[in-house]
C-alpha cells in the first residue's frame, strides 16, 4: 500500500507492507540512515526516533501507524548539526564507538522537550530502555545537563 508520511520535513509517499518496521521505510525507503537497528525488539533504544514529537521505537512501530504524522530522525534535528543537544554532546565527546548514539540523542531531546530541567534520576529514569555498549552512561548524564543549562 502507499503511505504518506513527512519525515524530517519533507512529504514522501511510500510504497511499503503497512507492517514494516518504521525503522526500515526511514532507513530502506527514505534513505536516512542515522537511525540505527540495535536489537529489533523493542529492547535497546537505537532505532528511537520521534513521531509527532513523543519518542518511539521505530524497530517495533509499524510504518502504517505513522501515516499522515511527522517523524524526525537524528537527521532532522538540526540542519546543521548544532542542535543543542547534539553541542553538548560533542563538547563532552560522548560517544565510543557511536552506534548508540542517535538513539541517545533523540531520547534526551524528548525528554529536554518535557522537562528542561531534569534531575539525575528523572534523566535515568527517561533514558533507562537506551542502551549503550560502552557504558557512556555518565558523559550521557553530564550532557543533559548542559544542555538543559543551555535552554533553559
Ligand atoms: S533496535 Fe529498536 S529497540 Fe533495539
Ligand atoms: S557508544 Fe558504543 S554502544 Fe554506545
Amino acid at each position: 500500500m502507499t503511505i504518506d508520511i513527512n519525515i524530517n520535513g519533507k512529504a514522501l509517499t511510500l510504497d511499503a507492507d503497512p507492517d514494516m518496521p518504521l525503522l526500515w521505510a526511514i532507513r530502506d525507503l527514505a534513505g536516512m540512515t542515522g537511525t540505527k537497528f540495535g536489537c529489533g525488539k523493542a529492547l535497546c533504544g537505537a532505532c528511537t526516533v520521534h513521531v509527532d514529537g513523543q519518542p518511539v521505537l521505530s524497530c517495533a512501530y509499524p510504518v502504517s501507524a505513522a501515516a499522515g504524522k511527522a517523524v524526525t530522525t537524528i537527521e532532522g534535528l538540526s540542519a546543521d548539526g548544532n542542535h543543542p543537544v547534539q553541542v553538548a554532546w560533542r563538547e563532552l565527546n560522548v560517544p565510543q564507538c557511536g552506534y548508540c548514539q542517535p538513539g541517545q540523542i533523540m531520547a534526551a531531546v524528548a525528554l529536554l522537550d518535557k522537562n528542561p530541567t531534569p534531575t539525575d534520576e528523572d534523566i535515568d529514569n527517561a533514558m533507562s530502555g537506551n542502551i549503550c555498549r560502552c557504558g557512556t552512561y555518565t558523559r550521557i548524564r553530564a550532557a543533559i545537563h548542559k544542555a538543559a543549562g543551555v535552554k533553559s
